[in-house]
C-alpha cells in the first residue's frame, strides 16, 4: 500500500467512526442522537418501566434496588421458578369478573399489595407519598410502609385514601418497637408486618460502591442516606442477629391489629408463626436480598400453604412481574401477593402516575390470565389449573 492509499484507508475508517461523528455534529448517528425516553403510555409491561427508571435514576440508586445478595442465585431463581409452572387453558369462561378479596379485614379490589421497600425519597422527590397516591389510584391497592421509609407514617397516610399496613424491623429495645408501632396504629395502620428474614444487612454491590467511593465514611449507606456502622465491614452486619420467636409474644400486647411475619420460607417456621400468635404468614425471601442460595419463594409456597392448613392467610412476594405470576402464586395457595420492585420502577420512571399505571397493567394482565384459564373469581383459582415442574 502506498502513502496515498493508506491515507484514503484512514479517511474511510474515520468517516465511519463514532470518534469523528462526536467531533462533527452534522454527521452524528441519527438514531443514537435522537434517542428519547418513552412516554408513560408507550410502556406496556412492568419490564418496560424498569428500563425507563434506569434511565432516569443515578446508577447507584438503580443498583441498590436491582441487586440481590452475594452471587444473586436466589434473585434469578425467584424469576426462573415461574417458568417451572404452566397454566392450563380453559377455553370458555362466562360471567362477570370479580377479583376482589379481603385479607385480615383489609378489603381489596385485586389480591395485590405494595411490599415494604426502603427509601422511596431517593428515587422521587415525593417518595412514599407518591407511591401511596399511585397505589391508591390503582383501585385502592394497599401499601405496606417500610420501617426505612423516607417520610413518616402519618404523612404518607395523609397523602392518599388507600389502606396502609406498617412494616417493622425488630429493635432490641422493646420500647422502641412499641413507640413506632403505636404511632403507626394511631395513624391508621391496619396490620403490622414484622420482617424476620433479613437478619443481616449486607449487599456486596453496595460494599463495592463504597470501596469505590471512600467519601462515604466506611459504612453501609442505606437508601435513606444513613450510614450504619458494622463491626466487620467486609462481611455480614450484626444489627439484626439477636431476636427469637418470643419477640412476637413480647410485642403482641401493643399490637391491636393483625400481626404478620414476613420472610417465611419453610413449613417449620410457618408452624412456629402460628404457635406464637402470628395472624398471617408472609412467604418472602426479600426479593433475593436475604440468604443467597435460599429457595425461590414459589417453590416453597405449596408446602407452606399445606403446613398452615387454612388456619391463617398466606401472602407471597419475590419475583412477581406479570399477571400470570400473580395467578400462579394464587393457584399455589397464596391469598394475595405483594410487589416489591415493580412499583419502584413505576415510581422511578413517572412518580405517582407511573406507580398507578404499572399496577394497573398487572391487574389487567391478571384479569386476562384468569379469562384464559376460565376463572372469574378468586375462589375458583386452585392447583388443578397448573402443571408444576419444580426440579
Ligand atoms: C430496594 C428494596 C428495598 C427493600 N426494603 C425492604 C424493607 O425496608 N423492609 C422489608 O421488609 N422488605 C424490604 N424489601 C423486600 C421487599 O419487601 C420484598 O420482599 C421484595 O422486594 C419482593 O421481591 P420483588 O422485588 O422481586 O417483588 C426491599 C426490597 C428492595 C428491592
Amino acid at each position: 500500500m502506498n502513502r496515498r492509499e493508506s491515507l484514503r484507508a484512514l479517511g474511510a475508517f474515520l468517516a465511519g467512526s463514532p470518534l469523528l461523528s462526536d467531533l462533527l455534529p452534522g454527521q452524528q448517528d441519527v438514531v443514537r442522537d435522537h434517542s428519547r425516553v418513552p412516554g408513560l403510555k408507550e410502556l406496556l409491561t412492568a419490564f418496560d418501566f424498569e428500563t425507563v427508571a434506569y434511565a432516569k435514576q443515578p446508577r447507584e440508586a438503580y443498583d441498590y434496588r436491582a441487586y440481590g445478595a452475594e452471587g444473586e442465585f436466589t434473585l434469578r431463581r425467584n424469576r426462573e421458578a415461574f417458568d417451572w409452572v404452566e397454566l392450563i387453558p380453559k377455553r370458555v369462561s362466562s360471567g362477570a369478573m370479580d377479583t376482589s378479596t379481603e385479607v385480615l379485614g383489609t378489603k381489596m379490589a385485586f389480591p395485590l399489595l405494595v411490599s415494604p421497600t426502603a427509601g422511596h425519597g431517593e428515587i422521587h422527590p415525593e417518595g412514599e407519598l407518591a407511591t401511596h397516591k399511585g397505589a391508591s389510584a390503582a383501585s385502592g391497592t394497599p401499601m405496606i410502609l417500610s420501617n426505612n421509609t423516607s417520610f413518616p407514617f402519618d404523612k404518607v397516610a395523609a397523602a392518599a385514601p388507600g389502606p396502609m399496613w406498617v412494616q417493622l424491623y425488630p429493635k432490641q429495645q422493646l420500647d422502641a418497637n412499641r413507640t413506632y408501632l403505636e404511632a403507626a396504629q394511631m395513624n391508621g395502620a391496619r396490620a403490622v408486618v414484622v420482617t424476620v428474614d433479613q437478619q443481616v444487612s449486607y449487599y456486596e454491590r453496595a460494599l463495592h460502591d463504597r470501596n469505590l467511593n471512600p467519601g462515604r465514611g466506611g459504612g453501609f449507606r442505606s437508601a435513606a442516606g444513613r450510614v450504619s456502622t458494622n463491626s466487620n465491614p467486609y462481611r455480614v452486619g450484626d444489627n439484626r442477629l439477636w431476636y427469637e420467636w418470643k419477640f412476637f409474644d413480647e410485642i403482641r400486647p401493643f399490637v391491636k391489629v393483625p400481626l404478620i411475619a414476613k420472610g417465611i420460607v419453610t413449613p417449620e417456621d410457618a408452624k412456629l408463626c402460628l404457635e406464637h400468635g402470628v395472624d398471617c404468614v408472609y412467604v418472602s425471601n426479600h426479593g433475593g436480598r436475604s440468604l443467597d442460595y435460599g429457595p425461590a419463594t414459589l417453590e416453597v409456597l405449596p408446602e407452606i400453604v399445606d403446613a398452615v392448613g387454612g388456619k391463617a392467610p398466606v401472602i407471597f412476594d419475590s419475583g412477581i412481574r406479570r399477571g400470570t405470576d400473580i395467578l400462579k402464586a394464587l393457584a399455589l395457595g397464596a391469598n394475595a401477593v405483594c410487589l416489591g420492585r415493580v412499583p419502584l420502577w413505576g415510581l422511578g420512571s413517572f412518580g405517582a402516575a407511573g406507580v398507578q399505571r404499572v399496577l394497573e397493567i398487572l391487574q389487567a394482565e391478571l384479569v386476562q390470565a384468569m379469562r384464559y384459564t376460565g376463572r372469574t373469581n378468586l375462589a375458583s383459582i386452585d392447583r388443578r389449573m397448573l402443571l408444576t415442574n419444580f426440579p
